[in-house]
């Protein structure tokens, strides 16, 4: 199946849910296969460097095309981290895969690389996503308290609409929309983290990034159903 290309990349209308697939190839597609029910409420699927590992990005993204047009975001968990040059290389790779958009998190590589990993993504119809701070404690103990808003300032200079914000920090995120604005924001740190989707998205969270809450969920069929009925509340609440 043919990628789908930048111009026409869409997640799809506000809010949407995007089930973080840490698990294994095979258990992806079958998960896939199961929520094609509520695949209204999906915005897109995030893949992981674990697939990278286990079954090589190409194969992991021919494998889950056949079950899913949905656009296919790569986490290099972390991306767009080293020099330039290989950031440019990993880019045009993850283009050439299949892949439709990618998250990068250069807080600690600099502008440099950003640069690089935006301009590697526009020129192969990636659609770069830019995380601007972490979930987890002692997520900014070695950054700077402006870590954000350089990257922020940067990113938006080089047209980027896409960020990655906390989705346990309320306030983050809050702080984060004002500065974004019309772009689109994505949340993990939800369920697992103790975020809650509908506050998550009354403070501006677009597109909630879920991997345990849904892929260790009883139901993860309901368990979308649900965190779709929170952001929705939660969207028409801002
Ligand atoms: P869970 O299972 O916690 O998975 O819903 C979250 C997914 O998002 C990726 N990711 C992050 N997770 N803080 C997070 O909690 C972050 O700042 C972050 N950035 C990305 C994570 O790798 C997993 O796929």
């Amino acid at each position: 199946m043919p990628r789908t290309k930048i111009e026409k990349m869409d997640l799809g209308k506000k809010p949407g849910i995007i089930p973080a697939l840490d698990i294994s190839v095979g258990e992806a597609g079958e998960l896939i296969q199961k929520l094609g029910e509520v695949e209204d409420y999906i915005a897109a699927y995030k893949i992981s460097s674990l697939h990278a590992f286990e079954f090589g990005l190409k194969g992991t993204v021919a494998e889950l095309r056949k079950f899913t047009e949905k656009p296919i975001i790569y986490d290099h968990q972390k991306a767009a981290t080293d020099i330039p040059s290989i950031v440019e290389k990993q880019a045009k790779a993850a283009a050439e895969y299949g892949v439709n958009a990618f998250i990068g998190v250069p807080l600690g590589a600099g502008s440099k690389t950003l640069e690089a990993f935006v301009g590697a993504c526009k020129e192969s119809g990636l659609l770069p996503i830019i995380l601007l701070e972490m979930t987890q404690e002692g997520a900014t103990d070695y950054l700077k308290d402006a870590t954000p808003r350089l990257v922020f300032d940067k990113a938006n200079e080089l047209g980027v609409t896409h960020f990655v914000c906390p989705g346990n920090k309320y306030d983050k995120i809050a702080e984060y929309k004002g500065w974004i604005g019309e772009g689109s924001i994505m949340s993990p740190g939800i369920k697992a983290q103790g975020g809650k989707c509908e506050e998550a998205v009354k403070a501006g969270t677009d597109y909630p990034i879920v991997g345990r809450g849904v892929y260790q969920a009883e139901d993860p069929v309901a368990a979308v159903k649900e965190l779709y009925e929170q952001a929705k509340r939660g969207f028409e609440s801002r």
